[in-house]
């Protein structure tokens, strides 16, 4: 059993829950993925590890309420337990001192793309963060990024906050010598992103969060391609080269179980109201 020692509502349906995990922190690295199931009747959920501290032995992770699962794990409580958190899986993120970095982030995926962004600023780089959201109320992880980049952006898809959309991008890596770029968010951020700096030949690490089942190599839920080569994202991502990726097909598999997902969801809606 895990305990939930703390939980922030970052925005709505968004909170941040810090987990007492000794044996996870010990080994977790930031881009690693946790595995976790609230009770014995619940569903596996990956959720990117967005902070660890072995000293305290936690780590921290950043929930959407999404669906059936994600919305049940958003109404627990400080004091509460979950019953797994298998972890860490996934290699870790590829950190060294590259120079300029530039990391993007979307929605929920601002949270892990920050313990990212401090271990890049660790090993010595120039930081750049942008931090994006559909909205300005879903903005999250702004104080965190701001204290940890050297340079911070935002955007917001309507513009409600910073700047409106990503156009500015191109305007950013034209003016500014960048050496690599990492992208954490949506499929469509992370393919619009890659397909910018492919232009300017910027090495750029994206990371693939697709429908997984055991998270260890052995089922082929989260098979991706990439330079047409087929891989597993839960034992060789979720890091990988973003002019590489085959984001259309991705994007596909990642509908597959829509109409299963929505009925999962009422039901257990419904069952919480009965
Ligand atoms: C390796 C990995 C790391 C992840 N990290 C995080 C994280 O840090 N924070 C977080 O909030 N979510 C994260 N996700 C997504 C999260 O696991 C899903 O939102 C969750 O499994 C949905 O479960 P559910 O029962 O609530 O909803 P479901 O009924 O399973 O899905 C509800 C909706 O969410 C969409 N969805 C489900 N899985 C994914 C996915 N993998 N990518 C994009 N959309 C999806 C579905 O298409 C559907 O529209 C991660 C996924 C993976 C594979
Ligand atoms: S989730 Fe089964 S192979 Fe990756």
């Amino acid at each position: 059993m895990y305990k939930i020692l703390a939980k922030r509502e970052l925005a709505p349906h968004i909170n941040l829950f810090e987990f007492s995990a000794g044996e996870v922190s010990a080994k977790t690295k930031p881009g690693q993925f946790v595995i976790l199931r609230i009770d014995e009747d619940g569903e596996r959920i990956p959720l990117t590890i967005a902070d660890a501290d072995p000293g305290k032995g936690t780590i921290a992770v950043a929930c959407h309420g999404v669906g059936k699962t994600t919305t049940q794990l958003g109404r627990l409580k400080e004091g509460d337990f979950v019953l797994d958190l298998l972890g860490p899986l996934g290699k870790p993120a590829r950190i060294e001192k590259f120079g300029t970095v530039l990391c993007v982030g979307g929605g929920v995926m601002v949270a892990p793309l920050h313990f990212q962004a401090k271990a890049f600023r660790e090993a010595g780089n120039n930081v750049i963060g942008i931090v994006g959201a559909t909205t300005r109320d879903h903005l999250i992880f702004l104080e965190e990024m701001e204290n940890t980049c050297n340079h911070l952006l935002v955007a917001t898809d309507d513009g409600t906050k910073g700047h409106k959309g990503m156009d500015f991008l191109k305007d950013l890596i034209k003016e500014t010598k960048i050496d690599r770029v990492v992208a954490e968010g949506p499929v469509v951020m992370m393919k619009a992103v890659s397909d910018l700096t492919r232009q300017h030949g910027i090495p750029t690490m994206v990371n693939l969060i697709p429908i997984m089942v055991d998270g260890m190599g052995m089922c082929g839920a989260c098979r991706v391609t990439v330079d047409g080569k087929t891989l597993f994202a839960c034992v060789d991502g979720l890091e990988f080269d973003g002019h590489q990726v085959d984001f259309d097909e991705l994007l596909a598999r990642l509908k597959v179980y829509t109409p299963q997902e929505k009925l999962a969801y009422v039901f257990s809606e419904q069952g919480e109201r009965n």
